[in-house]
C-alpha cells in the first residue's frame, strides 16, 4: 500500500506509523522534554511528580494500545478511563492547550509522514478536550 493511501485508525496502522514502541518512546520522551522546558507548560509540568519516569512509561504504554498496538497500559496497570484519571486535576483551556502544544512540538520532530502528524494531533485533541470537560464538571460538582 502506498503511504499516501494508508488509513490511520484501522487495525494497527497508526501504531506502525508512529514507529511502534521505539517510535512512541521517542515521541513521549520529546513530549516530556518540551513540557519540562517550555515556559507555556510550567503549570502542567508542576502538576506532575518531580520525577517523570513513570509518566513517560505510562503515556507510551497508553498510546501503544490507543493507536491499535499492544495494550501495554492495561497489561501493566489495568483499565484506565482517561478523563476520569485526570478529573482531580485542574485542567482548563490553557492547560489543555499547553499539553497539545508540547505534543505538537514533539510530533514535529518525529520522522512521520505529514499526514500522520496532522492526524495524530487531531486525534489527541479529542481526549484532551474530554479531560478538560471532566475537570470542569468535577470542579463544579466533585
Ligand atoms: C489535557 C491536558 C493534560 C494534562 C494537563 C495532563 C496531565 C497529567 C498529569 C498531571 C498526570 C499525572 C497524574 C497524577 O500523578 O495524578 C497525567 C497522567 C496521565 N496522563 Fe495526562 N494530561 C493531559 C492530557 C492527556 C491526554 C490527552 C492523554 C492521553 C492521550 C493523557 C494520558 C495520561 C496517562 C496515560 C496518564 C497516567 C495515568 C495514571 O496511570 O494514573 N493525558 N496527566
Amino acid at each position: 500500500m502506498n503511504s499516501k493511501t494508508i488509513q490511520y485508525g484501522i487495525g494497527d496502522n497508526s501504531y506502525v506509523a508512529a514507529g511502534a514502541l521505539q517510535g512512541l518512546t521517542k515521541l513521549v520522551d520529546s513530549f516530556y522534554d518540551f513540557m519540562e522546558t517550555l515556559p507555556e507548560a510550567s503549570k502542567i509540568r508542576n502538576m506532575h511528580k518531580s520525577d517523570l519516569t513513570e509518566s513517560r512509561t505510562k503515556l507510551v504504554y497508553f498510546l501503544s494500545g490507543w493507536l491499535g498496538g499492544p495494550r501495554l497500559y492495561a497489561e501493566h496497570f489495568g483499565r484506565i478511563i482517561i478523563p476520569a484519571a485526570h478529573k482531580h486535576l485542574s485542567i482548563g483551556f490553557d492547560e489543555r492547550d499547553a499539553w497539545i502544544f508540547c505534543m505538537q512540538k514533539a510530533v514535529a520532530l518525529q520522522p512521520y509522514e505529514d499526514a500522520f502528524k496532522a492526524y495524530l494531533i487531531e486525534q489527541l485533541k479529542v481526549p484532551a478536550e474530554r479531560i478538560r470537560m471532566a475537570s470542569e464538571a468535577y470542579q463544579t460538582n466533585p
